[in-house]
């Protein structure tokens, strides 16, 4: 797609080496679904900034500012380095994201606003919005989802509000980084900080899913937040990863201009939630343009308690398909190859089997791909017809051999 350019959402973007935008990647972009009055990611919303605005308030006001409409075309430096990411980090890998070209690419997750929200003076706000990820097929991985991200800053004065002696207390001293606290921290901001996040988060948790809710905070790692955790909650006899979240690096806050506070952030997956409280069974369906799925939602306040009743589930089509690969070859690429030639109908795409040819030393993937509508029964010509215009599209342009 050299010397190329893409229109995405009025703008125009010249391609180069980088880009790895599909098609159908680009027709998701802007259809605003945690927008769309009715739908399971604007109820998920509207119950997350209910509970934010009233049993969570400051002298009686909203306390967080809410972004639900930043288009989701960032800079990758505003998506990496503006939270710290080193250069060389995994997580900048065209494997892993959509880049438009060099310089801008779909965000990867809300947190590429923190910095510049910030800078806007805010420092009680939350981003809404969709974000792109390279990934496999299955019921609970889609390339576009949508986060909640949201983050809050404090001021001494605020954070030490209720300490018995507050003007005893700073936010900031030379100090030394351990597992517990950055360098620049006290240890009571530091304590404080954590304390208020995950009161705050368990609280939203037991907003959402009740107040016997079992959960469990586990340590993690992110580049601009520390110390870091993930929030698991305990739900239908499996522990499941809900959040991440964490004390905001300095370095951010300080680069943002905010160097008399600090704060804290989370990022949250909507699907994710709303597939566990709803239970909705397959991430396809929040695409779905089907009244069976949509008017189970709409009409609904979005605080009464809604459990999705699976419209019949059809058969499901089972087909392989194996070939030899080029060395430069990644699974992700077969996997957006396979969403751009069949759409939704694929439910899932498991690498079966893998080798390396002994003599030759051509490696070989053996692909099961797994063809389900979410709306109609398949027939098995029309099945046969997509998998072979999949092994077409694939030799054409992945450069790989079918076996
Ligand atoms: N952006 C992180 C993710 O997508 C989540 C996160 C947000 C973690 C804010 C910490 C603070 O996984």
């Amino acid at each position: 797609s050299i010397g190329n350019t893409i229109e995405i959402l009025g703008k125009s973007y010249e391609t180069d080496h980088l880009t790895n935008t599909t098609p159908a990647i680009l027709k998701k972009v802007g259809t605003n679904l945690h927008n769309t009055p009715g739908h399971p990611l604007n109820h998920i919303c509207r119950r997350i900034e209910t509970y934010f605005n009233s049993a969570y308030v400051r002298r009686g006001n909203p306390r967080f500012s809410v972004y639900n409409r930043l288009s989701p075309v960032v800079t990758h430096e505003q998506n990496f380095d503006s939270l710290l990411v080193p250069a060389n980090h995994v997580s900048r890998s065209p494997q892993d994201s959509y880049y438009i070209n060099s310089e801008y690419m779909l965000r990867a997750h809300t947190s590429a606003h923190q910095r510049d929200l910030v800078r806007t003076g805010l420092d009680a706000f939350m981003v809404i919005g969709d974000v792109y990820r390279r990934d496999a097929i299955d019921s609970t991985h889609y390339p576009v989802f949508h986060q909640l991200e949201a983050v809050q800053l404090f001021s001494d004065f605020e954070l030490f509000s209720d300490m018995p002696n507050p003007e005893s207390m700073s936010l900031f001293e030379p100090g030394v980084r351990d597992d517990n606290k950055q360098e620049r921290h006290t240890l009571q901001t530091a304590l404080l900080l954590e304390q208020t996040l995950k009161s705050c988060l368990e609280g939203l948790m037991r907003a959402l899913f009740g107040q016997d809710l079992q959960m469990r905070w586990v340590g993690a790692y992110f580049p601009f937040t520390h110390p870091s955790w993930e929030l698991e909650i305990f739900y239908q006899g499996e522990w499941v990863e809900m959040l991440g979240c964490g004390v905001m690096e300095q370095k951010l806050v300080d680069s943002a201009g905010a160097t008399d506070k600090a704060g804290w952030a989370f990022g949250l997956g909507l699907e994710r939630l709303a597939m566990k409280l709803y239970s909705i069974p397959d991430i396809r369906l929040f695409w779905s343009t089907d009244s069976g799925f949509l008017t189970q939602f709409k009409n609904k306040n979005f605080d009464e308690p809604i459990t999705y009743k699976p419209v019949s589930k059809h058969p499901q089509c089972v087909n392989d398909i194996s070939f030899w690969i080029p060395e430069s070859f990644s699974s992700n690429d077969f996997y957006d190859l396979v969403r751009s030639v069949a759409g939704d109908l694929v439910e899932q795409v498991t690498l079966i089997d893998e080798f390396v040819h002994p003599k030759t030393g051509r490696g070989s993937h053996c692909y099961r791909l797994v063809y389900r509508h979410m709306e109609k029964a398949l027939t098995q010509e029309e099945v046969n017809s997509i998998h072979q215009q999949i092994e077409a599209s694939a030799a054409e342009q992945l450069d790989v051999q079918i076996r």
